[in-house]
């Protein structure tokens, strides 16, 4: 059987057919539709590498299966910037030095934008700390992350 699905990343529609109504939405950004950028870390939602936005709500992409996504808008790291011009998430980031090895920083800053969406992030490191508990840095660069996340709040 196969599930022909149409849905919009990064402003770019999509129109794709799968053979298996398995499929993550992570394994098909990865390896259908060429964005390495969201990454696999645990692909069982507990760390938040993969996490993407889905209709501007943020979600792990490793649970959720493609074929619900007809008719949705995904927008991946790959879909931040302004061409040169870094989204002010990513540019803080940057300034702030919230990363290390630099895996889990797609899924932070995606994290980042969507609670900054939802208006909850505010300046206070401990809001944003319990914010952005879903997305574990292996590095434990969590200072530069939080500092990040309030600067682009401002
Ligand atoms: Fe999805 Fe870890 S890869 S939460």
């Amino acid at each position: 059987m196969s599930y022909p699905i149409s849905l919009t990343v990064n402003g770019l529609r999509r129109d794709v057919t799968l053979e298996d109504a398995r499929v993550t939405l992570l394994d098909l950004l990865r390896e259908r539709l060429a964005l390495p950028g969201t990454k696999k870390g645990c692909d069982r939602g507990q760390c938040g590498a993969c996490t993407v936005l889905i209709d501007g709500r943020r979600i792990n992409s490793c649970l959720t299966l493609a074929v619900t996504l007809d008719g949705a808008e995904v927008i991946t790291i790959e879909g931040l910037a302004n061409g040169d011009m870094l989204h002010p998430v990513q540019a803080a980031f940057v300034e702030q030095d919230g990363f290390q090895c630099g895996y889990c920083t797609p899924g932070q800053i995606m994290s980042a934008v969507g609670l900054i969406a939802e208006g909850h992030a505010g300046t206070d490191p401990e809001r944003i700390r319990e914010g952005m508990s879903g997305n574990l840095c292996r590095c434990a660069a969590y200072h530069g992350i939080t500092r990040a996340v309030s600067d682009a709040t401002r």
